[in-house]
């Protein structure tokens, strides 16, 4: 047993129908085997527990980690390729540096920067788009599994419209999808996704392949890009002479294992469409503004039963925190104005952890700290005299504080990230005990 001793906040009651924030100050959560056996005040659990380890988290506020619904492993050299709508992006930034990873070599290194990167931002779980090789989609498990992060991944396909060298074809698709999975997906914290790119790049032998694959994979996730940008959304009309949630759901691609990012510009049919069929949308703020694909209809999407969750985009979106995700989730829908949901702290708490846990089918594993969750949790402790630190040192309450936090936090306030109750350490850190705050090498 472990108690970890801290000001605990979490949602597991969702703040769209009615939940509250909930906080433990001065609160102690006690972690046996990685999960959550009791949780309370420090007080009353160090009197049952006098005698085991205590991991000191006082001073700032401990979260659940954070759950990335949308993020590209291939694009984490590619952010801040500012100035572009989407397809010009991809051609300019994105493509690019994607063809690279051909190499493998090259795709370890990115895989290296890539987890880094989530775990520096607080992140534990994501549900990652991968890479249109194979090798590199290997390094990318590794990486993940080497450290620990619980990931979905899988192989982008494409056989269309992408340059040539990140094309495929559905035969060799099916066969190498499988392979991947037949090697990660349940292998320790990792899962497969079937990732078709978007159905702008994809025939309907490519998302026929990509059943396949979903039927020979069971438990695998699908995901994929909808309805971003109107361009694109007007092309994949062209192509496949549909909407574009049809495009997919024809194929039978549409369900509650699904999670299709952006929809910036659905229709009201395809709302009804993604809520009939259960799936998730992650919600990619700061890439909708980066790439001004434009304001996101949450409330649509709410009115529809569409489950909805963060994704950081990276690397159209400007970074992996989740934090700043949240702050963009909640400027977009004030800028909306009337058509917009107002969202308090602990509505981007719910939509950076909880749901997203809900939207990868974590939701009984991981999302909150309630008894028999997994503990992957974030200490966020800023340096003293920052204005996030007078912040929360001035902080009315514990909702006052998360507004803070949400405000001004930056990876660099992320002092510590645990998963299964484990810090995520340095590779060649042999010498750090066990709930020492050290960050990912
Ligand atoms: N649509 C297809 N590929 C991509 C991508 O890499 N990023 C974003 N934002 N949209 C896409
Ligand atoms: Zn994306």
């Amino acid at each position: 047993m472990t108690i970890f001793r801290g000001s605990f906040l979490d949602t597991p009651a969702d703040p769209f129908t009615g939940g509250a924030l909930r906080a433990e100050e001065d609160g102690a959560v006690v972690v046996h085997d990685g999960v959550v056996a009791a949780r309370g005040t420090y007080a009353e659990l160090r009197a049952v527990h006098p005698d085991d380890d205590v991991v000191d988290l006082t001073g700032g506020v401990v979260l659940p980690g954070f759950v990335d619904t949308h993020v590209h492993f291939p694009q984490v050299r590619a952010i801040g390729g500012l100035g572009m709508p989407l397809l010009d992006w991809l051609e300019q930034c994105a493509l690019p540096e994607e063809a690279r990873l051909a190499d493998t070599t090259y795709a370890e290194g990115v895989a290296t920067d890539f987890v880094r990167g989530l775990v520096g931002a607080g992140t534990t779980t994501a549900l990652v788009f991968g890479s249109h090789f194979a090798g590199a989609v290997d390094a990318l498990f590794a990486e993940a599994d080497r450290v620990g992060l619980r990931v979905t991944s899988g192989l982008v396909l494409s056989d269309r419209l992408l340059r040539a060298d990140l094309l495929t074809d559905p035969d060799r698709a099916v066969a190498e999808s499988v392979a991947l999975a037949s090697r990660w997906h349940g292998a320790g914290r990792s899962r497969y996704a079937v990732t078709p790119r978007f159905s702008l790049s994809c025939t309907d032998d490519m998302l026929a392949a990509c059943a396949e694959v979903l039927a020979a994979v069971p438990g695998a996730m699908l995901t994929s890009h909808v309805n971003e940008n109107p361009r694109e959304v007007e092309g994949v009309r062209e192509l496949h002479g549909c909407d574009y949630v049809t495009s997919y759901d024809r194929h039978g691609l549409v369900g509650a294992a699904t999670v299709l990012a952006h929809d910036v510009h659905p229709t009201d049919q395809e709302l009804a469409l993604l809520g009939v069929r259960g799936a998730a949308v992650a919600h990619c703020p700061t890439s909708n503004a980066a790439l001004g694909s434009g304001l996101f209809p949450l409330a649509r999407h709410r009115a529809n039963g569409v489950r909805v969750a963060l994704g950081s985009d990276v690397g159209a979106g400007t970074g992996f925190s989740l934090l700043k995700e949240g702050l963009q989730a909640y400027f977009a829908q004030q800028l909306l104005g009337d058509a917009g949901v107002p969202l308090s702290p602990p509505h981007l708490l719910h939509l950076a952890t909880a749901a997203g846990a809900d939207a990868l089918g974590l939701g009984d594993q991981v999302g909150d700290f309630s008894v028999g969750r997994r503990f992957d949790a974030q200490w966020i402790r800023p340096a003293p005299g920052t204005p996030l630190d007078v912040g929360l040192t001035h902080a009315a309450s514990p909702g006052d504080a998360l507004a803070r936090v949400f405000a001004l936090g930056t990876p660099a306030d992320v002092r510590g990230v645990w998963i299964d109750g484990v810090p995520v350490t340095r590779p060649d850190d042999a010498v750090a005990e066990a709930g020492s705050p050290l960050l990912v090498g």
